[in-house]
């Protein structure tokens, strides 16, 4: 995935666009829906894009919708790519990297997410205040290219504060109570052992999923403002007495649907 791979999706993309779009969405499994509400919207299948991935994941779409949101011009990635679907770093973070030729300086990114914090519940909302990046890998490593970022970039403060702000001010205006919280990026795609969830919760995590991740961290590094959104979808494991199923992931989420739209819609309205 080298800089001509990235001009050459981001041409054709721009191609098709007769908007400037400034903040991007990433939206995560079962929260695709976001981007049915776009308005004038002109839709890209990743299969036409070239060097794009295609995603797998049921639940997921795979494609772009770019348009009108809440008056801001927007770019949606309905389906993102995940590293256990054997892609590699760089693939799964390549649309961020393209989102940035683009010209998008704001990236939302959601995901669905189980609760290692016990005070959660399924169907709570949790704006990522930090994450942990217990997957292994990176992706930044290999060579650094100077016009996409720093070799060492900074990560002390990836999500950003005023976004967290205003999305609480957000939530709050809807009354919606919300929780905050550290997400930590598993590679999945198995779910985590009980005792491994033990452990994420001592060394400070309050959700778990799959992605996210890495994505921001290509975000930060090319100096891109992150919002990062956690749909509590389930328990995670060995909190309450039952196995965990994606059906039950995508059955929250659909619940969950409303308030999330609502809420996201809201912080763009005001972004
Ligand atoms: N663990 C990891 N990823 C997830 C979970 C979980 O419990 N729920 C949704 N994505």
């Amino acid at each position: 995935m080298n800089q001509e791979a990235m001009k050459e999706a981001s041409s054709y993309i721009q191609s098709k666009l007769s908007i400037n779009p400034s903040i991007g969405l990433i939206l995560g499994s079962g929260l695709g829906v976001l981007g049915e509400e776009i308005e004038n919207p002109t839709i890209i299948p990743y299969k036409e894009i070239p060097h794009f991935p295609e995603s797998t994941v049921t639940g997921h779409k795979g494609q772009l919708v770019a348009g009108t949101l809440e008056g801001k011009q927007v770019i949606a990635m309905q389906g993102r790519f995940h590293y256990y679907e054997g892609y590699s770093m760089k693939q799964v973070t390549f649309p961020v990297r393209v989102m940035k030729q683009l010209g998008i300086g704001s990236v939302i990114v959601t995901n669905a997410a189980g609760g290692i914090n016990k005070s959660f519940k399924p169907g709570d909302l949790m704006l990522i205040t930090d994450h942990i990046n217990n997957m292994g890998d990176n992706p930044l490593i290999g060579d650094n290219d100077e016009a996409f970022g720093a070799r060492f970039p900074d990560m002390s403060q990836v999500y950003d504060r005023d976004y967290i702000q205003l999305a609480q001010f957000c939530a709050k205006e809807l009354g919606l109570s919300i929780q905050k919280g550290v997400y930590v990026g598993n590679t999945g795609p198995a779910y985590e052992t009980p005792v491994e969830i033990k452990m994420l919760r001592t060394l400070g995590g309050d959700a778990v999923g799959m992605s996210t991740v890495p994505e921001v961290t290509v975000a930060t590094h090319a100096g891109m403002r992150v919002l990062g959104i956690s749909c509590i979808s389930n328990m995670a494991a060995g909190i309450l007495d039952q196995p965990l199923t994606h059906s039950e992931v995508i059955e929250t989420t659909e619940k969950v649907k409303e308030t999330f739209l609502q809420f996201v819609k809201k912080v763009i309205h005001k972004l």
